[in-house]
């Protein structure tokens, strides 16, 4: 048993913490930093290029010595050696959990069975390093003896995510390549995407851990036949690559060992981007940024592993998200970052934090009477200001929200890097501060309104205001700065699962959809509208079956 069996409701820290929950949670932010002139020196991080700020949540230096004694009680220091050092702590699949030495330098040990795993994963990342400045380089030809215009990464999933989330994010490092990703089942989609390609100037790589997932083998299938059109057999050597732990598979669709990038069952899906499931990254970036985003992450993880609690910033945030999940009740969480190139942000940390920690059975196998797993969503500012801010600032729901920001732009344009941070300074001053009813009505008369007008509209333009924020401002946005923001995601999401006595690390959530979606397959492509269903269900495939 790597991991303790603790109820956190049971703990010491988790009495102590719902007393002082009961003495602050009336106390308006604007009320703490009036107490405390020091308090946003006090709850603010700096560390490397990162400049962490929680003095904008509902916490005082109290909360954090509880929430980190909570830490403690439920031995989360313990937990995190466990993970570096490669112990079992997926137990429900019987694997160690080890994206961490995905990213841990050359030279160095991790012991998995005995076996230090670290040899094996650079020969991976030499692999990568190779094949990538063979295809940028012009050196891989395609079968007709044209060079590689473009790249297309199927897969879904952790093995479409993670990718497709960095590649997008730092397009500004891009070379010459045009990265392609196919996901979805939805054969429109690979549609969409093969129709202005040249096979003859195309590589494929197809990422499946398992190499048995439905929507990557039918888009993976459907592509080749698509490619064999133009092409002849031999041709696929030249234009089809994998990424996987199932090397028989693979050769069976017809891919040779030499084409085959090969993964450890220690990485899981959604943390998997730092393996060779981070292809598409190497070829599209190039291989040395794809090291650099190693390397931030690296980083990221001594940090983890080595700061002290109080001053941890994946160990803070990760205790946040206890704090508001489990005193405040708030449901969801937001991460709005202030950069259009995290425009996928958010919808890659949705399957890492919801995929991991959306658990409702705890490490003993009961069922849980606490909260778990948060909400994630969000979008980048300023665009989501002028869509869902609304409810943040005067809905009836708390939903504290990471603002991530630069200091430095990309192309150096300062009027509008000007424009874009002075939104999200204010934005996360208005969300603290509010507007009282004695502002709104001062306003409003500064603008000469009847006092007709005022008394109307002023419950309309109050804002209550303590919103909780936290802001991490970073230098600028790198390969390696991004693989430290990832990082310290991906730890925050251990933290919670530590500390709500889950396993994060399976997902069998998804698998009865899955399930069920082969019965009804096999009775859509039969036409048999017949089969035991629920009436809803049935109506619907009768409806479909009916009129496709
Ligand atoms: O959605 C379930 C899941 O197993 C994810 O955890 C994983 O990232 C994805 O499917 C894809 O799996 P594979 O890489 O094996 O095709």
């Amino acid at each position: 048993m790597a991991l303790p069996r603790i109820n956190p409701t049971g703990t010491a820290a988790s009495n102590q913490l719902l007393e002082h929950y009961k003495e602050i949670k009336d106390l308006h932010l604007k009320d703490l930093f009036k107490a405390d002139t020091d308090r946003a020196e006090k709850l603010t991080f700096e560390w490397e290029d990162f400049y962490v700020d929680f003095s904008k949540n509902r916490i005082t230096e109290k909360t954090i010595d509880l929430l980190v004694k909570l830490a403690d009680e439920v031995k989360l220091k313990e937990a995190i050696e466990k993970q570096f050092a490669g112990d079992i702590l997926n137990e429900t699949e019987g694997r160690a959990v080890l994206h961490t030495a995905l990213r841990k330098p050359q030279g160095t040990e991790v012991l998995v069975d005995g076996e230090n795993v670290m040899p094996g994963v650079h020969a991976v990342l030499e692999k990568m390093k190779s094949f990538s400045n063979a295809v940028i380089n012009g050196d891989h030809l395609g079968h007709t003896g044209q060079a590689i215009t473009d790249i297309v990464n199927i897969g879904i999933g952790g093995s479409d995510l993670g990718p497709a989330m960095v590649v997008d994010s730092l397009k500004f490092y891009k070379n010459h390549l045009h990265a392609h990703f196919v996901s979805n089942v939805d054969g429109d989609h690979y549609q969409e995407v093969v129709k202005n390609l040249n096979p003859e100037t195309t590589l494929f790589v197809i990422v499946s851990k398992t190499f048995t997932t439905q929507e990557t083998l039918s888009n993976a299938n459907s592509i080749r036949a698509w490619f064999l059109k133009t092409l002849p057999s031999e041709a696929v050597s030249k234009h089809f690559v994998a990424v996987s732990t199932n090397i028989e598979s693979v050769k069976s669709f017809g891919i040779s060992e030499q084409n085959i990038f090969p993964m450890k069952d220690w990485v899981g899906g959604r943390f998997s981007l730092w393996s060779a499931v981070g292809l598409s990254i190497s070829l599209a970036l190039g291989f040395d940024h794809f090291n650099s985003l190693l390397q931030g992450a690296y980083e990221m993880d001594e940090h983890f592993r080595t700061e002290d609690f109080h001053s941890n910033i994946p160990v803070i945030a990760g205790l946040l998200t206890i704090w508001y999940n489990n005193f405040f009740e708030a449901e969801s969480e937001a991460v709005i970052p202030y950069t259009q190139y995290l425009n996928q942000f958010a919808t890659y940390l949705q399957q890492g934090i919801m995929e991991s920690n959306g658990k409702s059975v705890d490490r003993s196998g009961q069922s849980i009477r606490y909260q778990t797993g948060t909400v994630i969503w969000g979008e980048p500012g300023t665009n989501s200001q002028h869509a869902f801010f609304q409810l943040i600032h005067q809905g009836t729901k708390l939903i504290p929200a990471d603002f991530i920001g630069y200091v430095k732009p990309l192309y150096g344009n300062k009027d509008h890097h000007d424009k874009l941070m002075s939104n999200y300074f204010a934005q996360t001053e208005a969300l603290m501060n509010g507007k009282t009813e004695n502002e709104v009505r001062q306003e409003f008369e500064s603008q000469n309104a009847s006092e007709e007008d005022i008394e109307r509209l002023t419950p309309f333009k109050v804002f209550q205001g303590n919103k909780p924020t936290t802001s991490i401002l970073i230098d600028q946005l790198t390969p390696k700065s991004l693989g430290k923001l990832i990082a310290l995601y991906e730890h925050r999401i251990f933290v919670q699962g530590i500390i709500w006595n889950i396993f994060s690390y399976d997902q069998f959530g998804v698998e009865l959809g899955k399930q069920l979606a082969k019965t009804i397959l096999s009775e859509v492509e039969q036409g048999n509208s017949g089969g035991a269903h629920d009436a809803s269900t049935s109506a619907l495939l009768k409806h479909f079956i009916g009129n496709s």
